[in-house]
Formats: structure tokens, sequence, C-alpha cells
């Protein structure tokens, strides 16, 4: 019998979940069907009951829906619990298990696909919202030298450090504050800046020669953020195209026990950043 699988989303026109997850079922040989649904806003709970109640194995939430899903798991993974937010639910003998795989993805990409280790080097993580979240955990887990979280709202990068302080070497400043500090091995853009156009307002100095520049949203080539790091000396630039194959990538191993290649998937999807 064919699984039922499905990303909850609003809107959820734009999502390559479908694509992404139906390219991996093709390529490890596995039965299931994944489907689109635009959950109405203050919905998500019902919209997913009735997907489980029609034999929905397992589901991808994305914005604006992750805390949703969080308060819908019986059951939520050290990763989720973290990140405060779940981005991957299963269900499993009458429970609903929550997951986040964001930040996990998110590691995937830079140290296995983009080759560069996080333990030892300086990192700066933009924005201190959501995506932040999820990223900063799973950071600290590479053992950087420092992890710093700028945000024009000081006390939100505050929160966030507060939070995480145990997991390993963090601080938080403004924008300004960045321009009196040693410069970053590796800038990750978190703020959702780049959607509308915008890039967040690091000083030129905060990327060390041959950084590398990672922007989180996917899609859009060479955003405001990149261009700037390009022209600041960044060495290698990403958007999160990697991030979002590879978190798909978690949660489908952890759905059906085998774990898909992604190279060709992030290959179909990419964007050139020009
Ligand atoms: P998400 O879940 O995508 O992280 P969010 O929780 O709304 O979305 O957080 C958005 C983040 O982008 C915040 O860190 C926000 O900064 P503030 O907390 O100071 O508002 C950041 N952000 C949005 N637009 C920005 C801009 N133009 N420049 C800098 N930061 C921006």
């Amino acid at each position: 019998m064919t699984d039922a699988y499905a990303v909850f989303g609003n809107p959820i026109g734009h999502s390559k979940s479908p694509f992404i997850h139906a390219a991996f079922a093709r390529a490890c040989g596995q039965d299931m069907a994944y489907a689109a649904i635009e959950a109405p806003l203050g919905g998500f709970g019902s919209a997913l009951a009735a997907f489980r109640a029609e034999g929905g194995r397992g589901a991808n939430v994305t914005a604006p829906f992750k805390l949703d899903a969080f308060a819908a798991a019986d059951v939520l993974s050290e990763r989720a619990r973290a990140a405060g937010a779940v981005n991957a639910l299963k269900f499993e003998d009458g429970r609903t298990l929550g997951e986040n795989f964001d930040g996990l993805g998110l590691l995937r990409d830079i140290e296995v696909n983009l080759g560069f280790a996080v333990a030892g080097r300086r990192v700066l993580l933009l924005g201190a919202g959501g995506a932040a979240r999820g990223a900063a955990p799973a950071i600290l887990e590479r053992r950087p030298a420092l992890l710093t979280v700028a945000n024009r709202d000081e006390a939100k990068a505050a929160a966030l450090v507060e939070a995480f302080a145990a997991l390993g070497p963090l601080d938080a400043c403004g924008y300004e504050a960045l321009a009196r500090r040693p410069a970053y091995d590796l800038v990750l853009n978190s703020t959702s800046a780049s959607w509308r156009g915008e890039a967040p307002p690091a000083p030129p100095s905060c990327f060390a020669r041959g950084a590398l520049a990672v922007e989180l949203v996917y899609g859009r080539g060479l955003t405001p953020f990149l261009a700037e790091a390009k022209t600041a000396g960044a060495g290698q630039l990403a958007d999160g195209v990697g991030m979002l194959v590879e978190q798909a990538a978690e949660a489908f191993a952890w759905w059906r026990g085998v774990r898909p290649e992604t190279r060709a998937v992030i290959a179909e999807l990419t964007v050139p950043l020009v």
C-alpha cells in the first residue's frame, strides 16, 4: 500500500518538498505519496488530525506552523526541544513524534557538501528569530571557537544566547558592535531580510578573507547579503538549497529507514548565485 506523507504550510504553493521527496522515493524504491497541504491559519491542528485519520504516516511542517507542530507532538526529540519548533512529524504506535532537522540539514550542507569544518572556527549568525534558533544548537554541537549572534533587536539575540549558553561558547551583539570585532570564518544570514530584497546591516569587516557566507533563504540567486559578502572578500557563497534538501533527506531517513543521495536533487534545484 502507498504510504501518505505531506508538507503543511500557508502558503505552500512554492514548496519544493513534494519534488524532493518524490525524487527520493523514486531513487530509494519507496512506495509513498507526498502532497502539499495548505492548512488555514489557525487551523493546523485540525488539518493535521484529518490527514492522520486518513492514514497519513508523517509530515513536514513549514511556516507558519512550526510552533503549532511543536504543540501537536506527543513526543519531542532533543533537537526539537532545543529549537523550540518542529519541522517533521511521524505517526507511530498511536503517538505523534516531533523532530527538527533544520539545523542538522544546515550543518550537513556546510560540512559535507561545502567542505567547511566548523570546529575551531569563528562563526557569525545574523538574526535571532525562528531560523536562528534551529541553527544555533547545531552549530554549537560542531564545537566552533565562538558563535556570535547579531540582531537588530539585541535583547532577542541575548535571549537566544542565554537559552543555548550551556551548549558552547557564544555571545550576542548588535550590528554596530560587529565593526569592532575580529572577522568571522563563517557568516550565516538567518534573517528574513532577503525575502524583501534587503540585507542585514553587517559591516564588510565581519567577513574574514576567504570566508564562507551562507544565506538560509534559497532560490533567489545572488541576494544582497551574498553580493555584499562577495564584495567584502568572502571566498565561498551558498544559499539554503542544500540545507533544504539535506533536512528533507533526514526526515526521509527517519520515516523510511533509508537515507537518500542528495547531490542530484540539490543540483536540480540550484539557482546560480549570480
Ligand atoms: P524566521 O522564523 O524566518 O527566523 P522571525 O522569527 O520573524 O523569522 O525572525 C526574523 C529575523 O530577521 C529577526 O532576527 C529579525 O530581526 P529583529 O528581531 O531585530 O526584527 C531579522 N530581520 C528581518 N528583517 C531584517 C532586516 N532588514 N535587517 C536585519 N534583520 C532583519
